[in-house]
């Protein structure tokens, strides 16, 4: 028997204020889509910017229901429009931020676990690492150099038969 330690690292940045010109439009344009949720339900609005390796940004939100589990997550509605839109160019870099209508977020969110799946097969995809950053409204912003680092051990169609 043999025991494994996975480890990760990820970037602290103190606020906004140290992020370059880039990640601060992102940044901007992530916060502005989280106030375009349709979050009747939870009223914690999630947006997401994502850069595409073409230069595009593509933007979403958490759109919810009213039969639950038929909403879907910001960063699941932004990756899905991305690749319907531009398929196969791969994905750069995700900033994800939230508000909290009730307690201002004062530390990231960082992406959902079924988020995490979705986003590392677009990863393996796209051939490149894709940068995650989360943000909370204020105070310290995190970055993960890959979406590896947040979903370690993850499964892959590689496992699935081939015919
Ligand atoms: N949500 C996201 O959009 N992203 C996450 O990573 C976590 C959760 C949404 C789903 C639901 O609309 C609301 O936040 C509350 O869970």
């Amino acid at each position: 028997m043999k025991k494994f330690e996975i480890k990760t690292t990820f970037t602290v940045y103190e606020n906004e204020g140290e992020l370059s010109v880039e990640d601060k439009k992102l940044l901007k344009m992530a916060r502005e889509a989280a106030t375009r949720a349709y979050a009747s339900y939870s009223r914690f609005q999630v947006g997401a910017a994502l850069l595409l390796d073409n230069g595009e940004i593509v933007t979403g939100s958490n759109q919810e229901n009213c039969a639950y589990p038929s909403g879907l997550c910001a960063e699941r509605t932004t990756a899905f429009y991305a690749s319907s839109r531009y398929p196969n160019v791969p994905f750069k870099k995700l900033v994800v931020t939230a508000i909290n209508p009730s307690k201002k977020l004062t530390s990231p969110v960082p992406p959902c676990g079924a988020c995490r799946q979705v986003l590392s097969e677009y990863e393996q995809k796209g051939g490149m690492p894709m940068i995650v950053m989360m943000a909370g409204e204020e105070g310290e912003i995190w970055q993960v150099e890959s979406v590896a680092d947040l979903l370690p051990l993850s499964f892959s169609g590689d496992y699935l038969p081939e015919d």
